[in-house]
């Protein structure tokens, strides 16, 4: 459709037409006008898979892509952009033409919950990636939803939090990504983040959204708001804000014509918005289409390959002596710990989805050996919440709050898990309802059971009559839920094997929270003692390896919460130590959304991080460690040795997690490995490191500029050559260290890198650009990029802590790259 045709129908359109496109139909659609032709379309989440309308669990299957941390972890574009491709095919089975993703936020504390969605502590890693991923997904014909702009680093109080951020840190760290995905990759959309900037909502953020993002960017897609990010009329639209999201709208609509008539709003904005939506429906294909086509479950054998290759093209060898990769003939392996068969493929919140499968690494390893070559034995557990009770739960719901009268719905729930959006049942207002929702649960061990009980209001667990749990009285919103569900609230129960139970819970709801949400959701289990603890220790005694499956899962890497700290759950460590005591031959396999502590690390003989791989988690993990695969990823976050280490600890709480609604970004640009180089701190692994099978010669870098007067592009070569026998992949890096500057600035800053795939005695050329952005630092003074003059080392490099070569290149001029949009005043 040509731009014309896009003003012909904004004319034919009446004020109160363009108004409604402006939010949300429902929950993940638009709102079509029929009478002009203009169709809905859809919007999925993002960003490891699409996961489709609905709730967050149970929905259509769909496959289940790495996480952003472990491609970040990749460091390669043409993989996360051939990844985007996938994605656009699977968003398109779900009929969404959006996909609510890339995740770019900026790893800057160590604990934030939304860690393993974001690529990286690094800008430049995010950008590239990001821009990989929204080429890639736009390509295949959906629009990316960049998110979420800007300053969403923590899940404390994240809807209300004002992120403080200076000119310098937002310039440098925090928006970069954003820019290259608007500059360099054309994104359709991006979502407004939930909290403020600065004291303001950034779905309110003029300076933000019109005079960055728009003016200065020259974005000519559309922002929308996150869900419930948006909390007016006038202020949002002005701000440009073009979708109020989800629907059906709350701040526009009625009050939004009101407010152009009453001269409040121009009509030309509304005008503005209406026609980015417009022209977002044309760029996704939307006027060809007649209707969103139903939701499938297509498990391509493709995308199976696809995911398992870019499992281990991310997944880091943090430690080797030589034990990897493992021969498995003949030799018995002991698979121990609570992610030995329990797949963990994926964070959780709004990321997650329902896989059409998921492969443990126990099941990884099983394909690969005989039956009695590999036993395996949980140990301890690491779960944050009790296991999901199996249901299904049979759900009578009242219309009266006090579970009396005629029951108006009647509903059947497939697991221990609820979530309703919006209503519970259709017709039933919030206030007045309550349900009794009931499953039978039958022991396998005569022992005493935990139930845990979370719910989004008021609840009781009632187990054969008995008041397990009760919350009807005190209950209170705490870490589950984004906020909204309460801390898991326990009870015991001694129960005989065999003796199916009647487990009821009851509940209604209070009060309208943030996201608008309902959920109830029952686990039970006999918790792991000290004899499951002895018996993990002996079957790694009698075992010839031992592999120890540890980390975390999306109970702890999840949207709404940041986690409590950097040790590994539960009894974990304790494990490690006692199995490597017990053999010697004991490797590591992590699986987190982010760096750990290691107190056993120099008593194990090698350790493999393989964060969150998606549906084929456990083949691509056993592919590493028998070397089927190359250790294709590089850590793009540092590994601490502890919490306290980490650029964000300090004794300032302002700093981190935040005080009277204002968390500050006091460490300025200093985060990741700038921070550690600047404090002089030795971190546990630095990022950019990861280990190879093979080993690599490095020539010198040449660079085809010496002298450099910040015009154009200046180009770094070198060449890297596979000296060892295996194939693999190398991650080069290009570092830039500044000369005495005016400011203060990093040691060295990544400004670019390559990876390279190569046959035992190949070389490669890898080639790196760098632009005069790549020199500066951003002056919120003059609101410029300056790149000083003089004379800059590049820095090629195998890790910030691995140096291989080096060359300058000066600067002949300063280099001023002028802002438009000025935050501070
Ligand atoms: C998240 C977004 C997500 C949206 C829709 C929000 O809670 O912050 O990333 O896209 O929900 O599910």
């Amino acid at each position: 459709m040509a731009k014309m045709e896009i003003e012909a129908i904004l004319d034919a359109m009446t004020l109160e037409e363009q108004v409604s496109l402006l939010a949300g139909a429902d929950f993940w659609t638009t709102v079509p006008i029929p009478r002009l032709g203009i169709p809905a379309i859809k919007v999925s989440d993002g960003p490891n898979g699409a996961r489709g309308g609905g709730s967050l669990i149970g929905g259509v299957k769909a496959a289940s892509f790495p996480v952003g941390i472990a491609l970040g972890a990749s460091w390669n574009p043409d993989l996360v952009e051939e990844i985007g491709g996938a994605l656009a095919e699977e968003a398109r089975s779900k009929g969404a033409s959006i996909l609510l993703a890339p995740t770019v936020n900026i790893q800057r504390s160590t604990v934030n919950g939304r860690n393993f969605e974001c690529y990286s502590e690094d800008p430049h890693v995010t950008a590239t990636l990001a821009t990989a991923y929204v080429t890639g997904l736009q390509k295949g014909g959906v629009g990316a939803t960049v998110k979420h702009f800007v300053g969403n680093e923590s899940e404390i109080q994240r809807t209300t939090m004002s992120s403080d951020i200076g000119d310098r840190a937002l310039r440098e760290i925090y928006l970069p990504p954003f820019e290259a995905a608007v500059k360099t990759a054309g994104t359709y959309a991006v979502m407004s983040s939930y909290n403020r900037l600065n004291g303001t909502f950034t779905s309110e953020h003029k300076t933000l959204l019109t005079d960055l993002l728009k003016d200065e960017w020259g974005f000519s897609g559309i922002v929308m708001s996150d869900w419930f990010g948006s909390h007016s009329t006038v202020p949002t639209v002005e701000a440009g804000l073009d979708l109020e999201m989800p629907g059906p709208t709350r701040d526009r609509g009625d009050k939004l014509v009101a407010a152009v008539q009453s001269g409040e709003v121009k009509a030309e904005q509304v005008r503005d918005a209406a026609r980015r939506i417009l022209t977002l429906i044309e760029r996704v294909g939307g006027f060809k289409a007649d209707n969103i086509p139903p939701e499938q479950a297509i498990d391509k054998p493709a995308h199976r390959a696809l995911i398992r290759r870019a499992g281990a093209d991310a997944i880091v060898l943090l430690k080797n002596d030589g034990i990897l990769p493992l021969d498995l003939t003949g030799r018995t392996i002991a698979a121990i710990g609570p992610n030995a068969e329990t797949a963990q493929i994926m964070g959780g919140g709004s990321a997650q989805l329902n896989p059409h499968y998921a492969v443990s690494p126990a099941d990884g390893l099983r394909a690969l050996t005989s039956e009695n070559q590999l036993r395996t034995a949980p140990g301890v557990a690491a779960n944050r919440l009790m296991p999901l009770i199996a249901g299904p739960f049979e759900v009578d719901v009242y219309g009266r709050p006090d579970f009396t009268g005629p029951v108006v719905e009647h509903q059947r729930h497939p697991l221990g898990e609820i979530m309703w959006f919006n209503t519970v049942a259709p017709g039933v207002a919030d206030a007045d309802f309550s349900l009794r929702a009931t499953t039978r649960f039958t022991p396998s061990e005569t022992a005493e059971h935990v139930f845990g009980l979370v719910s989004i209001g008021p609840s009781r667990l009632i187990v054969d009559g008995r008041t397990v749990v009760d919350l009807r009285e005190d209950w209170v919103p705490g870490d589950n839920y984004f906020e909204c569900g309460n801390r898991e609230a326990r009870g015991r129960l001694a129960l005989e094997a065999g003796h199916t139970v009647e487990v009821v819970v009851e509940y209604r709801f209070v009060q309208a929270i943030a996201l608008n949400l309902k959920a109830i959701r029952v686990g039970v289990t006999v918790p792991l003692d000290d004899k499951a603890f002895a018996e993990a220790v002996e079957l790694a005694r009698s075992s010839e390896l031992a592999i120890v499956y540890a980390g975390r899962s999306g109970e702890w890497d999840t949207e709404g919460n940041d986690l409590p700290g950097i040790a590994l759950p539960g009894r974990q460590d304790e494990l490690i130590a006692a199995v490597a005591a017990a053999n010697a031959n004991t490797i590591v396999v992590l699986q987190t959304g982010g760096p750990v502590a290691m107190p056993w690390l120099d008593k194990v003989r090698a350790v493999v991080e393989a964060w969150y791989p998606g549906q084929e988690a456990g083949n691509a993990i056993a592919d590493v460690l028998t070397g089927a695969a190359e250790p294709g990823g590089r850590l793009a976050q540092t590994f601490p040795r502890r919490l306290a280490d980490t650029p964000v600890e300090t004794d300032d709480p302002l700093t981190y997690p935040g005080s009277d609604g204002h968390i500050a970004y006091r460490e300025g640009v200093f985060v990741g490995y700038r921070h550690y180089e600047k404090a002089g701190i030795e971190p546990l692994f630095p990022f950019g490191h990861g280990l190879s099978y093979t080993t690599f010669d490095w020539g010198t870098p040449m660079v085809d500029r010496p002298t450099f007067d910040g015009e154009g592009l200046v180009t770094i070569r070198v060449k890297v050559t596979n000296s060892g026998t295996r194939p693999g992949s190398e991650v080069v890096q290009l570092y830039i260290a500044p000369p005495a500057s005016r400011v203060e600035r990093p040691t060295k800053e990544l400004r670019g890198f390559a990876k390279l795939h190569l046959a035992p005695g190949e070389t490669a050329e890898a080639t790196m650009v760098l632009s005069a952005r790549a020199f500066s630092y951003f002056d919120a003074e003059r609101n410029a990029f300056i790149g000083e003059k003089g004379r800059y080392r590049v820095i090629t490099a195998a890790s910030s802590a691995v140096l291989r070569g080096g060359i300058d290149i000066d600067l002949t001029r300063e280099v001023v790259e002028a802002a438009r949009a000025r935050f501070s005043h």
